[in-house]
């Protein structure tokens, strides 16, 4: 991804993620590892996403002397999973974000047109007044990610983040396109859909490996 392009894309070639993505990938991978790794992949990922969060100055007394030091002083937070895949990064980002609020939205993939289907909606009330990190572990097509977007936009959302942990251009190329104001953070980039829109070479269906339904 050349930076210059895509300003608004951080791909997270951090040695750990790289390492993880790859057990992630392989196809031996059972379900209970899957989960584990996926939960400390988001983690990974929103320590990186929270890079710009706002700070501000406070004193705090050591054992050996009182100290200026800073405190997360910006907007709350909320993490919303787009269902069900994205349920498997909730965890991880809580663990770093413990006061953030949780919301629901629910898509599914229609496997004949590729479009989302929405199904469920439950959104802190204000969710105007947060930073949003939409999560969810596959960009395919851009549909799932896009309509997300639009749809926390549409209730006032403005600092949104999508944090995904494989892309394929084509889901980059469709947010980047249909999307104003959001950052798109992506464990990786990989080479291409193939005719079902799944990513390839890609880690096959995330839901499916997650909750072990296939
Ligand atoms: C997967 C994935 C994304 C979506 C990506 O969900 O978790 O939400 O597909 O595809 P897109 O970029 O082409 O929209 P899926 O629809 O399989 O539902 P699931 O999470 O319930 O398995
Ligand atoms: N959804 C998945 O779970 N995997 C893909 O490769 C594409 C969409």
């Amino acid at each position: 991804m050349d930076p210059k392009k895509y300003p608004n894309v951080t791909v997270m070639d951090h040695p750990l993620i790289q390492h993880k993505i790859s057990i992630l990938r392989d196809v031996g991978t059972g379900a209970k590892e899957f989960r584990e790794l996926v939960k400390e992949l988001a983690m990974l990922m929103a320590y990186e996403a929270t890079r710009d969060f706002q700070l501000a100055e406070t004193t705090v007394t050591t054992p050996l002397v009182e100290t200026s030091t800073y405190v997360l002083a910006g907007k709350k937070v909320a993490v919303i999973p787009i269902l069900r895949a994205g349920l498997g990064m909730v965890d991880g980002i809580l663990e770093l974000l413990p006061a953030a609020k949780v919301g629901h939205v629910g898509l599914y993939r229609d496997p004949e047109t590729l479009k989302p289907v929405e199904y469920y909606c439950k959104l802190p009330e204000d969710i105007n007044e947060r930073d949003v990190l939409i999560v969810d572990p596959m960009l395919a097509t851009g549909g799932s990610a896009s309509a997300a977007i639009e749809f926390l936009q549409a209730r006032g959302a403005t600092s949104v983040k999508l944090l995904v942990l494989i892309a394929a251009p084509e889901g980059i190329e469709e947010v980047v396109k249909s999307c104003d104001n959001v950052h798109i953070y992506a464990c990786a980039v990989d080479s291409h859909l193939n005719s079902h829109g799944y990513i390839v070479p890609g880690l096959g269906d995330a839901g499916d490996r997650l909750f072990g339904t296939k």
